[in-house]
C-alpha cells in the first residue's frame, strides 16, 4: 500500500482556497475549499472549463468587476515571463469576506490561482469594545440616556443629552408632565419598546419644549434600565406649522379669486334687471295705491334696494380699482383709520389703543385703501364686541416683521367661533343679520392687502378675542 499522497489529496488538505490551471489555462481542479469559498462559481468549476469562461462568467454573474477580471487576464498572461512580483487582486468571497486573489506559476507551465481570505478580527475583545463603545458615545450626535427605571437615577447620558436636558441627576425631570411620564412607561413596560412617542420635556434651561421619546428597557446589573433617545421637535414642528400657514393662504388666494370671479359676473347680469324693478317699482309708488299695496311695493323696494347694494358692492370689489401707491407713515395711515371709525355709530363706547414705534420706516400703499381695510376690520371688531355686550377695547399694534410692516388688531369681543374660520374671508360669508351685514368686508380687505403683496390673516388665538394681522412690504 502507498502512502504517498497523490496531487490532488494533498489539495484537499489545504483550507487555502486553490484551483490549478494546466498550460492552456483550463482548468485541472479545484480544492474543497476553493469550492466552500467560492460557491457562486457552482456550476463553472468542472474540469477543462478554460480560464477566460470562468473570469466571463464571474463578471456576468457580478462577482468579479470588468476591471478585475481584466487585471487577473492580464496578470496570467504575464506570468510566464514575471512569475514573481504579481499585483494582487481584491475579490469577494461567498460569504462576504474579503480575498487577496494570486496567481502561481506550477511547473510544466500552468498556474495555481488562490485566495487568500483577509483576516481581521471580527469581534473585538472586550477591552477594545469598551474603547470603541465609549469613543462612540463621546460623539454621538444623539440625545441619549440610560436610567433606572425605579426611581428615574441617570447611569449615563451623551453629550448632546447633557447639552438639550441640563445636568440634573434624575431623569423624572426630562418629563416636563408627570402624567406624560405615566403613560410612557405604561407603553414601555408591556412591550420593552416605545417609538416616537410625542411628549413635553423640560430642558437644560427650564425651557419647554416638543419632543419625541423612543426607548427600549433592558437589564443591566440586574437592574431594570431604560435606554432613551429625546428629539427636540421645536424647529420640526414650527416649519411644519409655516408651511401649513402658507398652504392656508394660498388655498384662501386661489379660492378668492376663483369664487370673485363668479359672483362677479352674476352681479354684472343682475345690475341691468334691478335697476328695472328698483326703477319701476318707484314709478308705481307715485300712481293713487291703497295703502295695503304701497306697503307691499315699499317692502319690495327695500329688497331689491339691498339687492343692488350688494351687486354694487361686488361691481366695486371686481373692479378692482388700481391702486395708487405712495410713500406713508404708518402712523398716520393708523390715525386716519381710528379717526374715521371714531366718527361712526359703530364706534359709541370703545377704547381703541395705538402702539406704533416711532423708528417704523413709511411704507408705500395706497392709502385711501389700506384705511379701508383698517377701518372695515376695526367696524367689525365693534359688532363682534356690541352683538356681545362686552365693554370694548381693541388693540392696535404695529412693528416690523422681517422685511414686512405688520399691523395687529386685537379685540376682547367673543373671537371667531373655530367652526367658521376657514370662511369668513369669503365673499358673502357672514353671520349677520340680513340687512345687517353683506358678507363683502373680510372678502374686499382681503383682495386689497393681496393686492399690495402683504397678507391678510386671522391669528389663531383660542378663548381670547379676535386678533387680524396685515402684513405689507416695506419696500
Ligand atoms: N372681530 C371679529 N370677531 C368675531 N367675528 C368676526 C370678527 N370679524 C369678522 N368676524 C366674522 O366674520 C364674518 C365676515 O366678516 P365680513 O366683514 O366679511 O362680513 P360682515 O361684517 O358680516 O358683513 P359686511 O362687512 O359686508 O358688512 C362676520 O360676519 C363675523 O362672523
Ligand atoms: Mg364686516
Amino acid at each position: 500500500m502507498s502512502s504517498a499522497l497523490t496531487f490532488e489529496e494533498a489539495l484537499s488538505l489545504t483550507s487555502e482556497p486553490l484551483a490549478v490551471f494546466d498550460s492552456d489555462a483550463n482548468l485541472r481542479l479545484v480544492n474543497p475549499a476553493f469550492r466552500n469559498a467560492l460557491r457562486q462559481f457552482e456550476g463553472v468549476l468542472s474540469p477543462s472549463t478554460p480560464w477566460s469562461v470562468i473570469l466571463s462568467e464571474a463578471v456576468r454573474r457580478e462577482h468579479l468587476t470588468e476591471i478585475d477580471a481584466s487585471n487577473l487576464r492580464m496578470i496570467e498572461e504575464r506570468l510566464l515571463d514575471r512569475p514573481d512580483n504579481q499585483p494582487e487582486v481584491m475579490v469577494q468571497l461567498a460569504d462576504g469576506r474579503p480575498a487577496r486573489a494570486t496567481l502561481t506559476r506550477t511547473t510544466g507551465d500552468g498556474f495555481a490561482l488562490a485566495f487568500r481570505p483577509q483576516i481581521g478580527k471580527e469581534t473585538p475583545d472586550e477591552s477594545e469594545l469598551e474603547e470603541i463603545m465609549s469613543i462612540v458615545l463621546q460623539a454621538c450626535p444623539t440625545c441619549l440616556t440610560m436610567s433606572r427605571i425605579g426611581d428615574g437615577q441617570i447611569l449615563y447620558r451623551s453629550p448632546a443629552a447633557r447639552e438639550l436636558l441640563g445636568k440634573g441627576f434624575n431623569s423624572l425631570a426630562h418629563f416636563a408632565d408627570r402624567t406624560e411620564r405615566g403613560d410612557f412607561l405604561a407603553d414601555l413596560l408591556p412591550t420593552t419598546r416605545v417609538d416616537g412617542m410625542r411628549i413635553t420635556a423640560s430642558g437644560a434651561d427650564g425651557r419647554e419644549f416638543p419632543a419625541a421619546i423612543s426607548a427600549r428597557l433592558i437589564e443591566y446589573r440586574g437592574e431594570d434600565v431604560i435606554v432613551a433617545s429625546i428629539d427636540d421637535l421645536t424647529d420640526r414642528l414650527a416649519a411644519e406649522a409655516e408651511i401649513e400657514r402658507q398652504e392656508k393662504q394660498l388655498f384662501q388666494l386661489e379660492k378668492m379669486s376663483a369664487l370673485g370671479e363668479v359672483l362677479s359676473g352674476i352681479a354684472h347680469e343682475l345690475n341691468n334687471p334691478l335697476s328695472v324693478v328698483v326703477g319701476n317699482a318707484h314709478l308705481l309708488l307715485e300712481e293713487d295705491i291703497s295703502d295695503d299695496l304701497r306697503t307691499r311695493i315699499e317692502k319690495m323696494t327695500g329688497a331689491a334696494e339691498r339687492c343692488v347694494r350688494i351687486v354694487r358692492a361686488f361691481l366695486s370689489m371686481a373692479r378692482n380699482r388700481p391702486l395708487d401707491p405712495e410713500s406713508c407713515a404708518v402712523e398716520k395711515i393708523i390715525q386716519t383709520a381710528t379717526d374715521a371709525f371714531s366718527s361712526s355709530d359703530v364706534s359709541t363706547g370703545i377704547e381703541v389703543s395705538v402702539n406704533v414705534p416711532s423708528d417704523l420706516p413709511d411704507v408705500s400703499v395706497d392709502e385711501v385703501q389700506i384705511v379701508q381695510v383698517l377701518v372695515n376690520i376695526l367696524t367689525n371688531a365693534a359688532q363682534a364686541m356690541a352683538a356681545s355686550k362686552i365693554d370694548g377695547q381693541i388693540a392696535i399694534k404695529a412693528f416690523r416683521n422681517n422685511a414686512n410692516l405688520r399691523i395687529e388688531l386685537s379685540d376682547n369681543g367673543p373671537g371667531v367661533p373655530p367652526a367658521i374660520v376657514d370662511y369668513i374671508f369669503d365673499p358673502l360669508f357672514t353671520t349677520k343679520d340680513v340687512g345687517d351685514g353683506t358678507g363683502l368686508g373680510l372678502a374686499l380687505c382681503h383682495r386689497i392687502v393681496v393686492a399690495h403683496g402683504g397678507l391678510l390673516e386671522l391669528v389663531d388665538q383660542p378663548n381670547a378675542g379676535a386678533t387680524f394681522a396685515i402684513e405689507l412690504p416695506f419696500s
